[in-house]
């Protein structure tokens, strides 16, 4: 297991997926209390000057998204909990997926988180101690997040792994799949690369041939898909996107494409079985 997420921490791909995940949480939170599952939670926060110079990743992401000074709403709401970890200024420190969401939780709400690497998994033990609501796990996500989903009504479930496996698009697409097959009020957020449009096909493929029809792709590309060893982009996929959904993520997309993308950037929302706008 050699994935670290620290050397990413911040990134453009980080921007999209939570600030995304953090207007789906919001909306899922006004329909009732909710149980969110973390299948590959990482270390919580990130410390972008710790390894001696910040990352240039996070550089081409967090560093321009707090100097921006035309953040729309779903952007700034992230802007804002960026800023909350830093009340000094700068963007030294990253919030992950399991800070992002335990701040936000209420009090009938709860947070589990799954990693599989047991120094990573110290550190986000470490960095939800003061949140009553929120438990890190050791273990595998995918599995976990099955079982635990199937003693909730309506979880929310966020599925980020590395993609340093080759079956991570197929087991990433099957948990999903199972989940909102097994409640349909659950919610499922998937973050991927975009490398090339294949691989992300049949991922969607896996999806559809899986029974899921109600899906929102939300892709940001930071440039043409040409060569397929770069992250040329990131999708959020959604099942069983809450309504409202296409909007905030084009939004979302659009603001990261357009800001922090190189020349031919752009983004693409739109649902299954309706193909891109
Ligand atoms: C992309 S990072 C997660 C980032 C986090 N979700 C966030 O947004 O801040 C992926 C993490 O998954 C962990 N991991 C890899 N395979 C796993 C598995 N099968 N189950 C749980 N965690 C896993 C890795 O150690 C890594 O920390």
């Amino acid at each position: 297991m050699n994935y670290r997420h620290s050397f990413h921490a911040g990134n453009f791909a980080d921007l999209v997926k939570h600030a995304l995940v953090l207007w789906l949480l919001e909306r899922r939170q006004a329909s009732g209390p909710v149980t969110v599952i973390d299948t590959h939670a990482g270390a919580g926060v990130y410390d972008l000057s710790g390894e001696g110079a910040r990352s240039k990743e996070a550089e081409a992401g967090v560093a321009r998204l707090m100097a921006a000074a035309d953040r729309p709403p779903t952007i700034e709401a992230l802007a804002r909990e960026v800023a909350r970890l830093n009340p000094h200024g700068g963007a030294n420190l990253y919030p992950g997926s399991p800070l992002l969401i335990a701040d936000r939780l209420g009090a009938a709400d709860r947070y589990l988180g799954f990693e599989l690497n047991p120094p990573v998994l110290e550190l986000l033990q470490q960095a939800l101690e003061p949140f009553a609501h929120a438990t890190a796990r050791g273990g595998d996500g995918y599995d976990q997040a099955r079982a635990e989903a199937a003693h909730v009504q309506g979880a929310f479930v966020l599925i980020d792994p590395p993609f340093e496996r080759p079956d991570d698009y197929l087991r990433a697409a099957d948990t999903g799949a199972a989940i909102v097959r097994a409640d349909p009020r659950a919610m499922v957020v998937i973050w991927t690369p975009l490398k090339d449009m294949e691989t992300f096909d049949g991922f969607l493929r896996r999806l559809d041939q899986a029974g899921v029809k109600r899906v929102l792709v939300a892709e940001a590309r930071l440039r043409p898909l040409t060569n397929p060893m770069k992250m040329n982009g990131c999708a959020v996929v959604v099942l069983n996107p809450p309504a409202g959904a296409e909007t905030a993520a084009a939004e979302v997309c659009g603001w990261v494409a357009d800001r922090l993308g190189e020349a031919g950037a752009r983004a693409e929302v739109w649902m299954t079985g309706a193909g891109p706008a």
